[in-house]
């Protein structure tokens, strides 16, 4: 059958020149394989990452891009039991869901609840874990504790936000602009700050002067050290993310006399350490949590493969007011 992908056969600094929607011609799904119909798949910075080639794994080319996504069974191969045409199901991680159609080993398809939102699912097996992670593997935390981070505005800031407060951890919340403020405080952020020289100063009158064990930074540079400043001697800044692309300053100041600690965060290091029990019960509990509709992110826009080009230049824009999705039509 015809499918479209999109594919690059090349890196570059560009991530928009080097995407192409392709239509290819797939074959039927061999034995043990399930055809998915693809619904919804994210764009994430990590997938800009990989286009430009600076992630910390990359695929050999040429390449379908897409990390992460969710479909319905279109067909299934010989021998595959326990499956339904029809049956809403998770991507395995790095297959390719950029893409109308990915024929999938059905062993490594997670049935997903029906009836649930296929693009917040979509979403589920990168961010949701990481901002829950974040609050659990860094530093112990307990209920009252207060944590800070950063580019709080984006999915897994969206996420940490509602994962913290019901863990009874106080979050203080920073954006790099005043536009951001209200789409955090609407998703529960107690305290939104806008980033800047003075942000310890604003931290101490808003939170009375509390203790601040964990700093997480999605965004490195100078923005690293304006939250270094504000924690509390001993305690810890955790880099998961590279949004401004500059290494983190971190000051010997912080790191020599208040004993600062400067770590960093990979959702891959932990799922290879990982037990799959352990892996089960964090995914199973955020999969019913977002099919519930109790964990959301914001949906900016959505495209078809056939306008990847729009899409990754959307995804690549700063400012936007959500995430952008792959939602590929089907009948064309
Ligand atoms: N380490 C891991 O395992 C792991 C796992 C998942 C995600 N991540 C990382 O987590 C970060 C957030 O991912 P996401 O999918 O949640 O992001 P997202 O929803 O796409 O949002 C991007 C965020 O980055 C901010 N931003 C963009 N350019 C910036 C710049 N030059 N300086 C400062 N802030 C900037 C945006 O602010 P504006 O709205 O103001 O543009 C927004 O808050 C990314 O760096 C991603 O790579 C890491």
């Amino acid at each position: 059958m015809k499918c479209m992908q999109a594919q690059y056969a090349q890196r570059g600094p560009d991530p928009v020149a080097v995407i192409e929607a392709v239509e290819v011609e797939l074959a039927a799904p061999r034995a043990g394989e399930v055809l998915v119909e693809i619904l919804a798949s994210p764009i994430n910075p990590s997938d800009l990452l990989t286009l430009t080639g600076v992630y910390g794994v990359l695929p050999e080319l040429p390449a379908v891009a897409g990390n992460e996504g969710v479909g319905r069974v279109a067909e299934l191969g010989p021998g595959v039991t326990g499956l339904k045409p029809g049956q809403l199901v998770l991507l395995p991680l790095g297959c390719g869901t950029w893409a109308s159609h990915v024929a999938a080993r059905a062993a490594e398809l997670v049935p997903l609840p029906a009836g649930a939102d296929p693009q917040q699912l979509a979403m589920l097996t990168i961010n949701p874990p990481t901002a829950s992670l974040l609050l659990s593997e860094v530093t112990p935390l307990q209920p009252g504790d207060w944590v800070i981070q950063n580019a709080a505005n984006s999915a897994v800031g969206t996420y940490l936000v509602k994962l913290a407060a019901e863990r009874g951890i106080h979050t203080i919340n920073v954006v790099r602009r005043e536009g951001a403020v209200e789409s955090v405080q609407a998703a529960g952020g107690e305290i939104v700050l806008v980033d800047g020289d003075d942000l310890k100063k604003r931290v101490r009158q808003a939170t009375g002067g509390a203790e601040i064990k964990l700093a997480i930074d999605a965004v490195g540079g100078a923005a690293t050290e304006r939250l270094a400043n504000c924690l509390a001697n001993g305690g810890t800044v955790v880099n998961y993310g590279v949004m401004s692309g500059e290494p983190c300053h971190v000051s010997p100041t912080h790191l020599i006399f208040r004993g600062i600690n400067l770590t960093g965060f990979w959702l891959a290091t932990w799922y290879a350490r990982a037990g799959a029990e352990q892996r089960a019960a964090l995914y199973g509990d955020l999969t019913q949590r977002i099919a519930r509709g109790e964990l959301k992110a914001p949906i900016a826009e959505c495209f078809d493969i056939r306008d990847i080009k729009q899409a990754v230049a959307a995804a690549a824009q700063g400012e936007r007011g959500g995430k952008v999705l792959i939602t590929p039509r089907h009948n064309s």
